[in-house]
C-alpha cells in the first residue's frame, strides 16, 4: 500500500509552508496518476510509533500519456508533529513513504463553470483542479475565491497569478485577507456566510456554476455552504473538503453509549476475521490491532481513508468530513469514527 518514493524538490512557499514533490519511478507511473483534487497519505516511524498525515496534490493532473507530477503542499500546523518534520528536515534525496493517491474532493475536468471558496492551505487541491481544468478545457472558466490571513502567508501567491496571466478570460480571482488592508478596494476581514451571500452574487451568476468547491477550516467551509444553500444552490453541485478540524469550530462528538461485549467482523484485502471491541475504542483501532494493514491516514473523520461498507449491525459515528449523504445513504462509515450500536457488526473494507 505504502511506496517508499525519493524527494526530488522542496520549496519553501512561505514562512510556514514548503511544496514537497516526489520522483515517480516508471513502474510506478499509473499507480500515482491522479484525479485533481486528490491528497497522499504519507507515513513516518517515530521511535516504533507510526505518525501518518495526508496532503493535497497541488500539480496539475498529467495527460494519458505523460508523467504525474506528485507535488504536496504542506503548511506547518502548531505542534504537528509531521508538518515539524517536513518543513524543518525533509530535503532533497530523503526518502518518504507514499500512499496513492485517494479523496473523492474531486474535479475530473470537464466543459463547464465552476467556482471555489478556499481557505488558507485549502487552496491546495483547488490550484491542481483549477490548472488542469483551464489548460485541458478550452470553454471551462473557473472563479477563485480564496481567504487568507496576509499576502505574506498566502501559498502558491506565483502559480495562482500564473494561472490569472495564462487565462485572463476565463480565470477570475478574488483574494480576501483577514488581517491586512488592501490598496486595490478588495475586501478584507474574514470569510464568513453572511459576506459570501453579499459577495457571490455580486462576483458571479450563482445560479450557472455547475460545480462549487469549498476547501478549508471547518468554520470557513460550513459558513460557505450555508451561503451557498441560502442562495438557492442545490447540495448535489457543492464539494467540499474539511483542513484543520480542530480549530474548536466543529462540532465535538457526542459520547456513545455502547453495548457491552460488541464483535467485529471485518473483511480487508479478501481475508475476514472476527474481534471483540473494546471499551471505547473505534472499529478501526479493533481492526488495526490484528491488521496493521487496515487503511487509515488521519483517525479524524477528515479523509476518507478507511471508509468501510456496513455489511450488518448498526455504528454510530462520532463525526464525518469526508462521505458525502449518498455514500452514508449507500451503507458506507468511516471505521475510525465508528462505535458499534449492536452487538454484532460486520464491516467490509474491499467494497
Ligand atoms: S482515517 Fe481519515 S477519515 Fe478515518
Amino acid at each position: 500500500m505504502f511506496h517508499p518514493l525519493r524527494i526530488s524538490e522542496v520549496e519553501q512557499l512561505t514562512d510556514d509552508s514548503v511544496a514537497v514533490t516526489f520522483q515517480v519511478p516508471p513502474e510506478l507511473r499509473e499507480t500515482f496518476r491522479h484525479t485533481p483534487g486528490q491528497h497522499l497519505a504519507l507515513r513516518r516511524l517515530v521511535q516504533g510509533e507510526e505518525i501518518r498525515r495526508t496532503y493535497s496534490i497541488c500539480a496539475p493532473a498529467a495527460a494519458a500519456d505523460g508523467d504525474p507530477v506528485l507535488r504536496v503542499g504542506i503548511r506547518l500546523v502548531d505542534g504537528g508533529e509531521f508538518s515539524t518534520y517536513a518543513l524543518k528536515e525533509l530535503t532533497v534525496g530523503d526518502t518518504v513513504e507514499v500512499m496513492p493517491p485517494m479523496g473523492r474532493f474531486l474535479l475530473a475536468p470537464r466543459p463547464g463553470y465552476f467556482a471555489a471558496v478556499v481557505g488558507g492551505s485549502g487552496i491546495t487541491p483547488v490550484l491542481s483542479m483549477a490548472a488542469t481544468l483551464l489548460a485541458r478545457e478550452p470553454e471551462a472558466r473557473f472563479c477563485l475565491m480564496r481567504s487568507d490571513r496576509t499576502a505574506a502567508s498566502t501559498m502558491f501567491l506565483d502559480e495562482v497569478a500564473d494561472l490569472k496571466d495564462r487565462f485572463p478570460d476565463r480565470f477570475q480571482l478574488v483574494t480576501v485577507l483577514s488581517r491586512e488592508e488592501q490598496q486595490s478596494g478588495l475586501p478584507s476581514g474574514r470569510l464568513d456566510k453572511e459576506r459570501l451571500t453579499a459577495l457571490l452574487p455580486a462576483l458571479l451568476p450563482v445560479a450557472d456554476v455547475d460545480g462549487w468547491f469549498l476547501c478549508g477550516p471547518f468554520g470557513l467551509v460550513q459558513g460557505a455552504e450555508r451561503a451557498l444553500r441560502g442562495l438557492g444552490v442545490d447540495r448535489s453541485r457543492i464539494h467540499q473538503e474539511i483542513f484543520h478540524v480542530d480549530d474548536g469550530t466543529a462540532p465535538s462528538p457526542a459520547p456513545v453509549a455502547a453495548p457491552a461485549h460488541a464483535a467485529l467482523t471485518a473483511t480487508l484485502d479478501g481475508r475476514s476475521g472476527k474481534w471483540p471491541v473494546q471499551e471505547g475504542e473505534s472499529l478501526l483501532e479493533t481492526v488495526l490491532r490484528s491488521r496493521s494493514d487496515a487503511p487509515y491516514a488521519c483517525k479524524g473523520g477528515v479523509c476518507g481513508t478507511c471508509r468501510a461498507f456496513l455489511v450488518s449491525g448498526e455504528v454510530r459515528m462520532d463525526r464525518n468530513f469526508a462521505l458525502e449523504p449518498e455514500e452514508t445513504d449507500a451503507g458506507y462509515v468511516l471505521a475510525c469514527q465508528s462505535h458499534p450500536a449492536t452487538p454484532e457488526v460486520e464491516l467490509d473494507f474491499d467494497r
